[in-house]
């Protein structure tokens, strides 16, 4: 299963493979990704290691053209599996991977839903989407268009936790991010 060695392998693997990714999906994000599924992991009884490999490998193609889902958990398998990783362990970091951008309900596997719920949930604080979420989309789509998707966004996103543990934690700062959202509609 992981091993030492294999941790650093995939810790050096997705290092690089991020390193050409746009400014919001960097390392910082993959890492704090990877932190959030371990705390969710723990909280929800999901597998620590499928949790932290998923999170660490899920923008491994977010750079590409296409689903880069579907692309990034192809590659992930395939490296989890020629670094010595069974493959009943690849496949679970697969499947998770695969669907860290589309919809599925909460029979799917925890690990699963554990990848998706990490990867949203720093925007959902008013310091994730000041800091990242916000000059995002403005960088991508100039000040009123990108204010208008950040928020969007924060909705859309919202709405769609999976795990007991994300959906409180996502609520906690709804009245702070209620004022962040008033303040910028103000301002378009
Ligand atoms: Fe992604
Ligand atoms: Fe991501």
């Amino acid at each position: 299963m992981f091993t030492e060695s294999r941790w650093q392998k995939i810790n050096a693997y997705a290092r690089e493979r991020v390193s050409g990714n746009d400014s919001y999906h960097d390392i910082e994000h993959t890492l704090r990704t990877a932190d959030t599924a371990i705390r969710l992991a723990v909280a929800e009884r999901a597998d620590r290691g499928i949790c932290w490999a998923a999170a660490m490998l899920h923008d491994i193609c977010k750079k590409e053209q296409g689903d880069h889902a579907a692309e990034g958990a192809k590659l992930a398998k395939r490296f989890l599996i020629d670094i010595g990783v069974d493959e009943q362990t690849a496949e679970r970091v697969r499947d998770a991977i695969h669907f860290h951008n589309k919809d599925f309900d909460s029979t799917a596997p925890i690990e699963r839903q554990v990848l998706w719920d990490s990867d949203k949930l720093y925007i959902e604080t008013p310091e994730g989407f000041r800091k990242r979420m916000l000059p995002y989309w403005i960088m991508r789509k100039g000040r009123k268009a990108g204010i208008e998707t950040a928020v969007e966004e924060y909705y859309f996103y919202k709405a769609r936790f999976h795990t007991k543990t994300a959906i409180k934690e996502a609520g906690k700062c709804e009245k702070e991010m209620e004022q962040v959202i008033a303040g910028l509609k103000a301002e378009v």
